[in-house]
């Protein structure tokens, strides 16, 4: 993994993050209660925004990442734990959580599958399982556009799939989608469901 995108990742998302992800972040997980994991936490923009979890767990494989999001979790309105693992071997016992948060993740995630596995083991049957997420667009030319970019930005942005199905491969999973909404002209969706056991 290269070192300069972690260092980065806060300067590069900022005009983003002002733009409207700050709002998206807030609104999917001010409200969520219990124990909740979070996947891939990166710097912990989401960690601001937590209100009434009864405490989050974050995973996150890269250190310089970790790092980076100690802060943002001392400052934390609830109990926040980072912890470094991947999405694909979750060190936790089945059922341990009543929701989980991915954002802008599941396109770097080496084996989403096993992941969305992971999740669904580890949390429990009704729990809340919420994505925000880049998707592969529809649209002949701009999925193609994708398709023809994603060699060059996986090596750029950490592994990142432009062009990743990722709406698919939830579905495919077995969670029950209770809501979806499109920004940006669809090329980002809040992916709200339910894990089914
Ligand atoms: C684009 S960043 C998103 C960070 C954060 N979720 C956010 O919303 O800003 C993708 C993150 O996924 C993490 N990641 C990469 N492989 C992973 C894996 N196998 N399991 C969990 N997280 C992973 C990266 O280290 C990085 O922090």
């Amino acid at each position: 993994m290269s070192k300069w995108f972690p260092r980065l990742y806060d300067t590069m998302m900022e005009p983003l993050e002002k733009r409207g992800f700050r709002e998206i972040r807030k609104k999917l997980v001010h409200n969520l209660p219990g124990n909740v994991l979070e996947i891939g936490s990166g710097t912990g923009l989401n960690f601001p925004y937590y209100k009434e979890a009864q405490k989050v767990i974050a995973i996150e494989p890269e250190p310089i990442m970790i790092e980076r999001s100690l802060t943002r979790a001392k400052n934390a309105h609830v109990p926040i734990e980072v912890i470094s693992a991947k999405s694909e071997q979750l060190p936790f016992p089945d059922n341990s959580f009543d929701a989980v948060v991915n954002t802008l993740v599941l396109c770097t995630i080496p084996d989403p599958v096993k992941a969305l596995a992971e999740i669904n083991r580890v949390c429990k049957s009704d729990g809340k399982v919420l994505f925000f997420e880049h998707v592969r667009l529809d649209d002949p030319i701009l999925g193609r556009l994708q398709d023809w970019l994603t060699p060059v930005w996986k090596r750029l942005c950490d592994g990142c799939h432009l062009n990743r199905n990722t709406l698919e491969l939830i579905k495919q999973a077995g969670f029950k989608v209770t809501r979806i909404q499109r920004y940006y002209k669809d090329i980002f969706l809040v992916i709200e469901t339910l894990n089914q056991k």
